[in-house]
């Protein structure tokens, strides 16, 4: 008995002066042989590196309640967002949390708070500008250099193994960015290709008419619209237009981007020249922003910084248009529930998030489906991808690269459940099960044209652009005409849009043929009702805007 005691102390008191450590993000896909980036060198001790804390949120709970009440019809809260001061008093960290950070901070890495990091608004992200010294001590990491084949000229800071932290100090940390997660560079993880331009080729005005628009565009000036950027893409103003002179002469519209969040120069790239044209095409005559999120050589993980520089934003566009996604599972699950909390926090203030689904099918690596996330994060809209079936008298199928399946990470959220016990129930062709969890949220939710857009590009109009890219923002586009007219009514804006349209289905335009591919064979085919290629299908504007309305209370 006494030893037992005596052993269990001795446990305690090695524990404290040890400091048990613990990995966070365990399940992260670490640097091997197979990446495209290659290892130059150790980082010198006095070279810096950004990291961001994501330190954990104080009540997720009450979170996550309050964005699906205020996305949810029917519900008492439905579109009364919160600002962001209201959503800061639910996820601000308690102060006792960023004390003992600080402290640990202080004394093992020499870092001074003050100097050295800045808090979000919220305090629920610290970005610090640490040494690689002090960095390999906290962590108990190794730094390297590595360079990508496309970006010969520039390196990245990165660990080759996993991170560990004092656990005192993991209990106030979901992850830390800016370690383990190699930025995407150019086309690896950017949705649109160019392809031969073998289809029928797509035009702002065919889209506009397509989708009824007719001659709807925006007109409050409290509008605004966004496309998010990552891969130092950037666009010309001069591209932007001679688009709309060559293409907009049909209908109402701006030809300039008002606003430039972040870095504001950079090569044009094909990407954010589609992203921009047609967000603009179909929202058009609204106040279009750019927000792009530097390259490699600012030191962070782009699409964090970007969340991250959302959520500390009081005056942000209503709709974002984002073609990004990375493999699920090369993704550790404290990593995504986190950004999943970073989409709440904006769905709840009124903020839409629509996702290019990718353009991999439903992904494949061997033995399973490979979901993409963000697509598969229940918290936003992901968008997939159709084609017109025939040159002359086709109509709208599913695109055989359009993104879609089930979430291996997340559970079904309820607002799906049905359509998707429905698609099961009733489908003509389902892929191998042992390829994919049923049970796991499903995507995409909608869709929309993804092949044959002509893109101005360096002045040169450039045919034959696919991918889900050109999917998202026309999706998205419409979304902000929806809001433009929601907003001259007095009403609020949409935010998170599933719980809406997956009440609503008749809103959009049902697609119910095409397949995408699988791991080798066919994956998912369209069918009545939503499947997981085309979801409940394209956009159609009239409707849309009156089940938006009609919902509204
Ligand atoms: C958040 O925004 C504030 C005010 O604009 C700024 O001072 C601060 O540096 C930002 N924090 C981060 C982490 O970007
Ligand atoms: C903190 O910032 C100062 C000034 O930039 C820098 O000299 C110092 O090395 C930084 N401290 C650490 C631990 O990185
Ligand atoms: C890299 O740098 C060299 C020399 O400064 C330059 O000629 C080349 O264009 C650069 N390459 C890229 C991809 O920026
Ligand atoms: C375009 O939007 C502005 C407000 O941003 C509005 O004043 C103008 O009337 C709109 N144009 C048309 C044709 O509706
Ligand atoms: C399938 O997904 C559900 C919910 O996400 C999870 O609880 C279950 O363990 C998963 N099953 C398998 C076999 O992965
Ligand atoms: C524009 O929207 C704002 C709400 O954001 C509203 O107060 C204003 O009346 C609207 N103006 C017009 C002209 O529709
Ligand atoms: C556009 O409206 C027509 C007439 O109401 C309808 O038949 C068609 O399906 C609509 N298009 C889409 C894409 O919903």
């Amino acid at each position: 008995m006494l030893l037992v005691r005596f052993s269990l102390l001795s446990a305690l008191v090695l524990a404290v002066w040890t400091r048990e450590r613990i990995h966070l993000e365990p399940g992260q896909r670490l640097h091997d042989e197979t990446s495209p980036w290659k290892l130059v060198r150790r980082a010198r001790a006095d070279e810096s590196l950004d990291v961001a804390f994501a330190i954990k949120t104080a009540d997720a709970t009450t979170l996550e309640n309050l964005f699906w009440q205020i996305s949810t019809p029917g519900s008492l809260l439905y579109r009364k967002h919160a600002s962001l001061e209201e959503i800061g008093r639910i996820v601000s960290p308690k102060s006792s949390s960023l004390v003992e950070i600080e402290r640990w901070l202080a004394s093992e890495g020499g870092v001074d708070v003050e100097t050295n990091c800045t808090y979000t608004i919220n305090r629920d992200f610290l970005q610090c500008r640490i040494s690689c010294q002090s960095l390999e001590r906290l962590f108990q990491i190794e730094l390297y250099h590595f360079r990508h084949p496309h970006a010969p000229n520039e390196t990245i800071i990165r660990s080759k193994k996993l991170y560990s932290v004092p656990s005192n100090i993991a209990s106030h940390l979901d992850f830390v960015g800016g370690l383990l997660r190699f930025s995407p560079v150019d086309d690896e993880s950017s949705t649109s290709k160019i392809s031969q331009p073998t289809s029928v080729q797509v035009s702002a005005s065919h889209l506009r008419s397509m989708y009824n628009v007719s001659s709807n565009v925006g007109s409050n000036s409290s509008n605004k619209q966004a496309v998010a950027q990552f891969l130092k893409q950037f666009f010309h103003q001069t591209d932007v237009k001679e688009f709309f002179l060559l293409f907009g002469g049909s209908f109402e519209h701006r030809d300039k981007i008002d606003k430039v969040v972040g870095p504001d120069t950079g090569f044009a790239g094909i990407e954010a020249s589609l992203d921009v044209q047609y967000i603009m095409s179909l929202g058009a005559n609204i106040s279009t922003w750019f927000w792009s999120t530097a390259g490699l050589h600012e030191k962070q993980e782009p699409f964090l910084q970007w969340i991250m520089d959302v959520g500390n934003t009081s005056d942000v566009p209503f709709v974002f248009s984002v073609s990004y996604g990375d493999d699920e599972d090369s993704l550790d699950s404290s990593y995504m529930n986190r950004i999943n909390q970073e989409f709440m926090k904006q769905g709840a203030r009124g903020i839409s998030l629509m996702f290019a689904s990718g353009d991999d099918g439903t992904g494949c690596n061997g033995k399973s489906f490979v979901p993409s996330f963000p697509a598969s994060s229940p918290y936003v809209t992901a968008v997939g991808g159709t084609e017109m079936s025939d040159i002359l008298f086709g109509h709208e199928v599913g695109n055989i690269i359009s993104g879609g399946g089930f979430s291996n990470v997340f559970s079904q959220p309820d607002y799906q459940k049905s359509a998707v016990t429905d698609f099961i129930g009733s489908s003509v062709h389902l892929p191998k099960s042992s390829y994919y969890n049923r049970s796991g949220r499903a995507y995409p939710d909608v869709s929309a044209l993804s092949n044959g857009f002509t893109v101005v590009f360096n002045l040169i109009p450039t045919p034959g652009v696919a991918g889900t890219s050109c999917a998202a923002p026309t999706f998205s586009g419409i979304v902000s005409l929806v809001n433009d007219h929601l907003l001259q009514e007095g009403q609020s804006t949409l935010g998170f849009l599933n719980p809406l349209l997956y009440q609503n289905p008749t809103a959009l335009h049902d697609i119910t043929d095409g397949c995408n591919e699988g791991c080798q064979e066919t994956g998912f085919c369209s069918q009545k009702g939503w499947d997981p290629v085309t979801g409940y299908g394209s956009p159609n504007y009239p409707t849309l805007l009156e089940i938006a309305k009609k919902n509204y209370s």
